[in-house]
């Protein structure tokens, strides 16, 4: 099987000549399950939008099942790979919590029968039901998790990276999250979790890789 995820000696530095990458060497198959760590501002994020193809490495290679990342439509990067940003509000744009889960299906060719069975299914999934009709903005933080994850898995990707995701949840909220992605791992579906959380990471990943220096170990 070839690799889902293949990143080769990828090197990234901002304009300002930040070096945040130095010769960063990742591979991940579709059903990996990776905790991605390091202190803050180590470039876990960084290297979260660079497989995304959101940012460009300043050398190396990054691919995606085989094929360079930019070579994919935006699009098509989004419906392979889902990612939850470490502010899930950022990616929020509907005007209640069914619509943001819902909303990209209309585009893909399911009816409106279809879609509304989809949302239910996830709204169920998520524990959500009971905000269907909600603003998502007004939910709790907890509850925005599971939105953003709803509306990413409503896409069906391939994979997940979620960044900071137990991040101001507490223990019940967490542990709902923590079921949610079992769910998720159960289904075939593998992801990244930047995190510094490593409960929640040991519970939910098999292997951990730690950011220091901007090379992995
Ligand atoms: N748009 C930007 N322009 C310039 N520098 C940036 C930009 N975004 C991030 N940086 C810098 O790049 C470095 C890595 O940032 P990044 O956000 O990837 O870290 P992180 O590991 O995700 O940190 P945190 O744990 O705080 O989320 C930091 O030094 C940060 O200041
Ligand atoms: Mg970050």
């Amino acid at each position: 099987m070839s690799a889902f995820i293949d990143l080769e000696q990828v090197w990234f530095s901002w304009p300002s000549g930040r070096e945040v990458l130095r010769g960063v060497d990742l591979t991940l198959q579709r059903n990996d399950t990776l905790a991605l760590m390091g202190s803050n501002g180590s470039g876990k994020t960084t290297l979260g939008k660079l497989i995304m193809g959101l940012l460009q490495p300043t050398a190396g290679k990054v691919c995606l099942d085989g094929r360079p990342v930019q070579e994919y439509s935006l699009a098509e990067r989004g419906r392979r790979v889902g990612y939850v940003f470490q502010n899930p509000e950022r990616q929020f744009f509907a005007a209640s919590v069914a619509d943001e889960i819902g909303f990209a299906l209309g585009f893909r060719g399911f009816s409106p029968a279809e879609v509304e069975e989809r949302v239910a299914e996830l709204l169920a999934f998520f524990e959500l039901e009971q905000y269907a009709q909600a603003f998502p903005f007004h939910l709790s933080h907890g509850e925005k998790q599971r939105l953003a994850l709803a509306a990413v898995m409503a896409l069906e990707p391939e994979f997940i990276i979620l960044d900071e995701p137990s991040t101001g949840l507490d223990w019940a909220r967490k542990n709902k999250l923590i079921k949610a992605l079992e769910g998720i791992r159960e289904r075939g579906v593998g992801y990244i979790i930047i995190s510094h959380d490593h409960e929640f990471c040991r519970r939910l990943c098999r292997s951990a890789v730690t950011l220091k220096g901007g090379r992995l170990t």
